[in-house]
């Protein structure tokens, strides 16, 4: 999608455009409306449990009726709805999505291409205005489903990304210029065809990550761990000075089911792993403890609230690898605004220096 064409749909949005990752429980209505207000795209966490989706809309549809976003369409929530796709119900999704007609929905980790194929074709009749994005982490995912869905948005996750993703992974700096020429490919073949617009994510936490992003060919840039430490993300005040405290998250952040197995997250396919920062219970598994005991330990935990988060505590952050990068807690308005008018800073400072060596 052209950045023209990319305003046309979302009128409500500055470029060059910041998204807000849907973080399962924590990207909620005001988080997501946070990141659209300040001229983003935010969305809304749903993950794989459809049954509260109703609630959170009514919250974000109040919250926007006392304070519209200015210059967002009336017909559509100026937001997005994220879904883990193996775990969300479509039967409960749809009528929601028929009636609040979001901006787009954001489809993630299907149990299979023909499912993906199913919500991509009852989303577009439920809610023609609904655009469609997917996430993927290969050329091969894209690839495929680009043929099964046309997606309108292809969001391309690096393996820094925080959260989950494949275990298998490159980062966005070969992914997205590597799935770009791959599509580009593949829209060559048929006549009239087009190749989804892509936005990157994983491990950009700031404007020269969001402006590196940006010259390998993505058309956004996508903010999932920077948002952890907002105010209107919803996580314990231990998680987020967890985020804040954790620096090189190459070394202090691992991707991994053992979370998973301890929190009884189980339902991810065999290729999903989740990169979080590395904790006790992780370092206690290395070292050759049961599950059970582990898992015994981080529900003991759990009694601990904020202090059990940590190097020594059990309670799991996720995080990216860029988590480094994360040093204070803003506004999530604001940390979108820095980090757009920052990448363009960071461009135009290039362009800059190009023309003087010329
Ligand atoms: C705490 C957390 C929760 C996440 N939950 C989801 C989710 O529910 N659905 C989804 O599609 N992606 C989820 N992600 C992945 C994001 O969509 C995105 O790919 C990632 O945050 C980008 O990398 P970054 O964390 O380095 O910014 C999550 C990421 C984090 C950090």
């Amino acid at each position: 999608m052209a950045q023209n064409l990319l305003k046309q749909t979302y009128p409500w949005i500055k470029t060059p455009l910041i998204i807000g990752a849907p973080m399962r429980l924590i990207s909620l209505a005001p988080l997501a409306i946070e990141v659209s207000r300040a001229g983003g795209i935010g969305f809304i966490g749903s993950g794989t449990d459809t049954s509260t989706l109703e609630h959170i809309l009514l919250h974000a549809q109040s919250l926007l009726l006392s304070h519209p976003i200015p210059h967002s369409p009336p017909t559509t929530l100026p937001l997005g709805i994220g879904f883990i796709n193996w775990g969300a119900s479509l039967p409960l999704a749809l009528p929601l999505i028929a009636r609040f007609h979001p901006a787009a929905v954001w489809f993630f980790a299907p149990a299979s291409l023909a499912s993906l194929a199913s919500w991509t074709a009852a989303t577009r009749a439920a809610s023609p205005a609904t655009k469609i994005w997917i996430q993927i982490g290969s050329v091969a995912a894209a690839l495929a489903v680009t043929r099964a869905c046309a997606p309108d948005v292809l969001v391309v996750q690096g393996t820094d990304a925080g959260g989950h993703g494949l275990v298998r992974g490159a980062g966005v700096v070969s992914l997205v210029p590597e799935v770009a020429d791959a599509l580009s490919a593949l829209a060559a073949e048929e006549e009239g065809g087009k190749a989804p617009m892509l936005v990157a994510a994983g491990g950009i936490a700031e404007a020269r990550g969001a402006a590196a992003a940006l010259a390998l060919g993505a058309g956004g840039v996508v903010l999932g761990t920077r948002l952890l430490a907002s105010p209107e993300a919803n996580i314990a005040d231990g998680y987020r000075k967890e985020v804040l405290r954790a620096r090189d998250g190459g070394q202090s952040t691992v991707r991994t089911k053992v979370y998973d197995a301890l929190r009884g997250t189980t339902g991810w396919g065999e290729e999903y792993n989740g990169r979080a920062v590395v904790n006790r219970s992780f370092v206690d598994a290395g070292e050759g403890m049961g599950e059970e005991e582990n898992k015994r330990l981080y529900e003991a935990e759990m009694e601990k609230g904020d202090a059990g988060w940590g190097v020594e505590g059990r309670m799991t952050t996720y995080a990216g690898a860029a988590v480094g990068l994360v040093k204070e807690v803003k506004g999530a308005a604001d940390i979108v605004e820095e980090v757009r008018e920052g990448a363009v800073r960071v461009l135009e400072g290039l362009m800059g220096e190009a023309r003087t060596k010329l």
